[in-house]
């Protein structure tokens, strides 16, 4: 089939390097001019583990633009995965989506096609889509045969997984208020529903991915689904927190608790790990767009927003740890391992690290940090933060008063312990994400507290 996706970012991208590998048409528009041209010269904007590899294997079904006089006529499917960033107000802008509705109206030319919601947009936006779509549409001299209708296709994709997520999906929900929008969006993903493409040797297919689950349901219902389960997965999280906060008081590991509850099939052992908390550009996006969306029915949400008070708290006890542990922050020097807001990505939107060291810089501290793909990022969107990068760990370590464990990556979990000991001015490391083992860190000499 003809695709076009409008947007290349973590989910424009993904979607159309995914629906070309598995044999349809795509062309990707972007309206900013330079990160098209980039990625036709094979350079990508984000990183994404494969990406790279996946594009190559799909490069002779895919084509990227700036044109919507190129990418729409003849698209059977147009996704519009825009950024939709949040407001003041919590509400989402709606400005670029609109945009793309209104672009996508005037140049249209298929005799039946679906237009897409991808991105995370507020209840209601399907319906409103279509009407900027019919606005533009009659604008038009040639509109006679045309023939469109607006589905809602929500994504689950986790950055740093985005591909696995999208070839093995849990499930794909699709909503519509027309039946053949429906069977259009069913033939398209057809070869991920069914399986039937062979799977890249870097991205096996698990064992388990027989076949995958397809919900159809109405618009409505399929724009709540994205924003249900994006809030009941930062509320389990902020769940297992509030734990951790008790488990310290009554001398509970929460590890422990969290693997006892996790074996519970009812409840399930993921989103469960404590921590400081969740970050990155949607848990806190989609929680504030949720709650905003119920105040316009009169309505509150006190469970999700109770879930994003426990979550800015995670980051106030990193602070209160430190204060406990060194007395005095004023004139320390605490080291940060990570920057971006989960290990495999290099997104620094509403990472973690960039809350906690604000907050250590605002009470006098000298702050380093390392990350193994961020930093170039970090460098260019807080350059300003009077944050001393460093090469590797160890380097973050010479000085430190203390270190602290922001982001998993898998590197952190292996360093020479002794070595980072021996560099410190005061050997003592707080685990933000129980990803470290207790038991070589005080085997080397280094005073471990976790934060639950
Ligand atoms: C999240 C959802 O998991 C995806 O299903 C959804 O498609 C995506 O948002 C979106 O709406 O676009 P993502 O933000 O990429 O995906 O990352 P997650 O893996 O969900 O992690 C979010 C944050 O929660 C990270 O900061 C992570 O460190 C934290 N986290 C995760 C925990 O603190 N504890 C956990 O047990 C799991």
């Amino acid at each position: 089939m003809r695709v076009a996706i409008i947007g290349t970012g973590y989910v424009g991208l993904t979607t159309g390097v995914c629906l070309s590998f598995i044999g349809h048409q795509v062309s990707c528009l972007d309206t900013d001019e330079s990160k098209i041209k980039a990625l036709k010269d094979g350079h990508i904007p984000i990183y994404e583990p494969y990406l790279t590899d996946l594009i190559e294997e799909a490069r002779t079904n895919l084509t990227f633009t700036s044109s919507y006089a190129e990418a729409i006529p003849g698209a059977e499917v147009v996704f519009i995965a825009v950024g939709t960033p949040p407001t003041p107000s919590g509400a989402p802008n709606l400005e670029y989506l609109s945009q793309a509705a209104r672009s996508v109206g005037q140049h249209l030319d298929s005799p039946f096609t679906v237009v897409v919601n991808k991105s995370t947009v507020p209840i209601g936006s399907g319906n409103w889509v279509g009407s900027l779509l019919r606005d533009s549409v009659e604008q038009r001299q040639d509109k006679t045969l045309l023939e469109f209708a607006v589905a809602s296709n929500p994504e689950f994709l986790r950055e740093g997984s985005a591909l696995h997520d999208s070839l093995y999906p849990d499930r794909i929900v699709i909503g519509a208020d027309e039946q053949r929008a429906l069977e259009v969006l069913y033939s398209l993903y057809r070869p991920i529903l069914d399986q039937t493409f062979s799977a890249p040797t870097y991205l096996p297919r698990p064992e388990t991915v027989v076949a995958v689950p397809l919900l159809s349901t109405d618009l409505a219902s399929a724009e709540l689904i994205k924003y249900a389960a994006n809030a009941f997965l930062a509320l389990k999280i902020s769940f297992i927190n509030e734990m951790g906060l008790l488990s310290e008081r009554v001398g509970a590991n929460i590890s422990e608790v969290g693997r006892g509850i996790g074996l519970d099939s009812r409840i399930g052992n993921r989103f469960l790990s404590a921590g400081i908390g969740w970050g990155g550009s949607c848990f806190g996006k989609d929680t504030a767009a949720l709650i905003a969306t119920a105040g316009e029915y009169g309505l509150h949400l006190p469970i999700v927003e109770a879930a994003k008070k426990v979550n800015s708290r995670q980051r106030d006890r990193v602070v209160e740890k430190l204060l406990n542990e060194l007395k005095i922050l004023k004139g320390r020097t605490v080291g940060l391992l990570g920057l971006a807001f989960k290990p495999n990505t290099d997104d620094l939107r509403e990472a973690p690290a960039i809350e906690i060291a604000q907050k250590l810089i605002d009470r006098g501290v000298r702050v380093k940090a390392h990350d193994p793909i961020a930093e170039e990022r970090f460098q260019r969107e807080y350059g300003h933060m009077n944050v001393h990068l460093c090469k590797n760990a160890c380097e973050v370590a010479d000085g430190c008063d203390a270190l602290v464990l922001v982001t998993e990556w898998a590197e952190y979990r292996d360093l020479e312990w002794e070595e980072v000991a021996k560099k410190m001015r005061h050997p003592f490391l707080l685990d933000g994400r129980h990803s470290l083992d207790r038991e070589k860190l005080t085997r080397a000499g280094i005073r471990y507290m976790g934060i639950s």
